[in-house]
């Protein structure tokens, strides 16, 4: 069954008595909506740990005033269904109020894998994750966290966070789930009206034939300026970026060397990013 807490107080009561038992815990911090890609993550975590606690928590800090935050899908009895079925033992399930009570004045900035791409368009957006991320692991004392290799820079900036705060918690990267077609799963997917729903598909495809293209010695400019034209063909509005970087530092991709292409693109109101390896050759 899974326990329902709001409180960090018993959170951590719960975290702690599983610790004293020698019991392993893992958290998988979510803001809700839940989908086959959260879900993955939940089982990445039962795989390595004894226990598995999963946050719910529309963090407001990570939102721009013009961003969707009151938009945002809650959906909790539906979420906490599907905690149950994937076996979860304990979900925290705070308010505002908790995570950041009146007066609260403290912002963690990581800087390094943070530079460039989303931050570029969401400027104070990692500021907002690495505060609440580093909050949850603080309030939950996890052995192992899991995040989504769906927001690839969210993954390298929380790394960098544990490493550079010697935070004691092992952050595991977790493949993107995707649907039949490539898109990968998002809770924004729901804005999606049936006809960009098609265009969003076309999305990863392209993004595999750049990094394809990149892995066999293409030139990196021009391929982008291609993909970055191929995706506006297909009917987005707007590229915020496509880029290729270094896998772990998010530094500008050296040849030859393991790298990811990263996207950020607009399709009515609705904002997607994937990203794809590129394999060292
Ligand atoms: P959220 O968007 O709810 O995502 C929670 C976790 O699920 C993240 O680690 C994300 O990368 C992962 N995820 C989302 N879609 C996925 C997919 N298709 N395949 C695999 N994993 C996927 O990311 C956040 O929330 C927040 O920024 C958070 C880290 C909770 C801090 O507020």
């Amino acid at each position: 069954m899974t326990v329902v807490v709001e409180t960090i107080a018993a959170l951590r009561a719960q975290v702690r008595t599983w610790r004293a038992e020698g019991l392993k815990v893992a958290l998988v911090p979510t803001m809700g909506a839940l989908h086959d890609g959260h879900v993955s993550l939940m089982r990445a975590a039962l795989e390595r740990a004894d226990r598995c606690v999963v946050s719910i928590f529309v963090n407001p800090r990570q939102f721009a005033p013009t961003e969707d935050l009151d938009k945002y899908p809650r959906q909790l009895a539906l979420d906490l269904d599907r905690l149950e079925k994937a076996g979860v033992h304990l979900a925290f399930t705070p308010g505002v109020d908790e995570v950041y009570p009146q007066g609260f004045a403290t912002s963690i900035s990581v800087g390094g894998p943070s530079a460039g791409l989303e931050t570029d368009f969401r400027p104070a957006f990692f500021d907002g994750v690495a505060t609440v991320v580093g909050k949850l692991f603080i309030q939950s004392e996890p052995d192992l966290a899991v995040f989504g290799e769906k927001d690839y820079q969210q993954l390298c900036v929380v790394k960098k966070l544990c490493r550079d705060l010697d935070l004691p918690v092992e952050v595991l990267g977790s493949p993107t789930i995707r649907d039949a077609e490539g898109l990968a799963m998002s809770s924004r997917n729901a804005y999606l009206s049936a006809e960009e729903l098609e265009i969003a598909r076309q999305l990863n495809k392209l993004l595999r034939k750049a990094a394809s293209q990149l892995q066999s010695g293409a030139d990196e400019q021009a391929t982008m300026a291609a993909a970055r034209m191929a995706i506006l063909d297909a009917g987005f509005d707007v590229v915020d970026y496509v880029e290729a970087r270094e896998s772990v530092t998010l530094a500008p991709w050296q040849k030859d060397r393991n790298g990811r292409v990263l996207v950020a693109a607009r399709l009515g109101k609705t904002r997607l990013i994937d990203n794809v390896e590129i394999a060292a050759s």
